[in-house]
């Protein structure tokens, strides 16, 4: 089995590639990242020595490059999660969204069926998808796969388009496509521009914490290792057409959510209990901020049996100890200079 994973470099991909390079020592990976900002082999440098790992520095916008890629490498199936995935990037620079996530979402299909052709036995193409594409609840409800698309941002908006092109090739032309949609991932190796890890490096750095709006919107939050779980579970045994959401009915004010972490972060650093708080600044809110998601995950664990292992407060203290742990990640990460490490590993060799 020869697996091409997509964005491997940056959050959510670098478990995946982990995941399943510790669990199927008999499948080759290969990681196609264009190292953007957001992507970085530093999260990979635990597994990157595996022998039946691969990493290849690629633009899924190069439509070209794609085709050589599959043709020479014959791959048994994708994990597509290469995309540009900040909403608030994605509202300076919609463009940006526009081309990566639909332009090489398609570029992607192009390449496995010109290249897979009519024989598709063992083949699986799985895009993996958020939550956003079904807009913002009201106080109550939740997504279910059938609730309508009703994206908001252009990155939602983006994300809906490359989903309705995923099953457009299945339809049309008959490529076995899997999509799941997930809700909000958290966890180490997480880029400190999300919520989460950017209130840990200000609260640790004492820099205010910049809460949009009241705070009320509310997120549905599950620990990246549980997706990576989720995603080899319908890779392996998803039906072919078919959707899934992820998440782990875990719903949490922004407000609600930043107070444990302070309360949480001022126990590991040894600070007086509400001081991180006091660091919490209102300020305005984000253009079109979707109030609130909430994922109803019951369709994966009844048809395939996948349930989050481990609760927010351990997963959130999992995760800040890990940024703790982790100083030099995030310091070279907020400084830029882990851009650099492709060319000092790779350049020349
Ligand atoms: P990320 O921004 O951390 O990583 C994206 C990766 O894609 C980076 O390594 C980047 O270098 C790579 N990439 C970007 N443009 C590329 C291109 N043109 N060619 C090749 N590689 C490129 O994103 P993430 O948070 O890990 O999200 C991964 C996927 O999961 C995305 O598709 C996202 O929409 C989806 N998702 C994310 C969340 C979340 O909470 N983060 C939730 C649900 C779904
Ligand atoms: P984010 O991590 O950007 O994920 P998404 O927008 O994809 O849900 O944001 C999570 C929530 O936190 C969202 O409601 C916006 C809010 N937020 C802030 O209040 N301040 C911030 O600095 C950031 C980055 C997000």
């Amino acid at each position: 089995m020869h697996i091409l994973i997509t964005g491997g470099a940056g959050f959510i991909g670098s478990h995946v590639v982990r995941h399943f390079l510790n669990r199927y020592a008999d499948y080759t990976i290969t990681n196609l990242d264009k190292l953007t900002y957001a992507g970085n082999l530093a999260n990979l440098s635990d597994v990157e020595h595996l022998p039946n790992y691969r990493f290849v520095k690629g633009d899924i916008t190069d439509a070209d490059f794609l085709m050589r890629l599959f043709a020479e490498h014959h791959f048994d199936g994708v994990i597509h999660l290469a995309a540009e995935s900040h909403v608030d990037r994605s509202i300076t620079n919609p463009t940006a969204f526009v081309v990566t996530n639909v332009l090489g979402t398609v570029n992607l299909l192009n390449a496995a069926r010109a290249i897979w052709g009519a024989n598709l036995e063992g083949k699986r193409f799985y895009h993996i998808s958020t939550d956003e594409v079904y807009g913002s609840l009201g106080s109550d409800g939740m997504f279910t796969e059938e609730t309508s698309y009703d994206p908001h941002s252009p990155y939602s908006a983006s994300k809906a388009s490359s989903d309705h092109f995923v099953r457009a090739w299945h339809d049309t032309f008959g490529l076995p496509v899997v999509i799941s949609n997930c809700s909000n991932n958290y966890g180490s190796f997480q880029f400190p521009e999300k919520l989460i890890p950017l209130f840990i490096n200000n609260i640790i750095q004492k820099k205010p914490l910049p809460v949009y709006g009241k705070g009320e919107n509310i997120r549905d939050w599950l620990w990246v290792v549980d997706h990576a779980h989720a995603i080899d579970v319908i890779y392996h045994q998803g039906k072919n057409g078919e959707t899934y959401n992820i998440g782990g009915h875990n719903e949490w004010s922004n407000i609600a959510l930043i107070r444990l972490l302070c309360r949480i972060m001022d126990t590991k650093l040894g600070r007086a209990v509400g001081e991180s708080e006091k660091l919490v600044s209102y300020v305005t809110d984000r253009a079109g901020h979707d109030l609130r998601y909430a994922i109803d995950s019951s369709k994966l664990q009844r048809e395939l049996g996948w349930i989050p292992s481990i609760t927010f407060a351990k997963g959130l203290e999992l995760t800040v100890e890990w940024y703790l742990g982790n100083s030099e990640w995030l310091s070279n990460v907020t400084s830029g200079s882990y851009q650099h490490y492709y060319e000092e590993m790779y350049c020349g060799r």
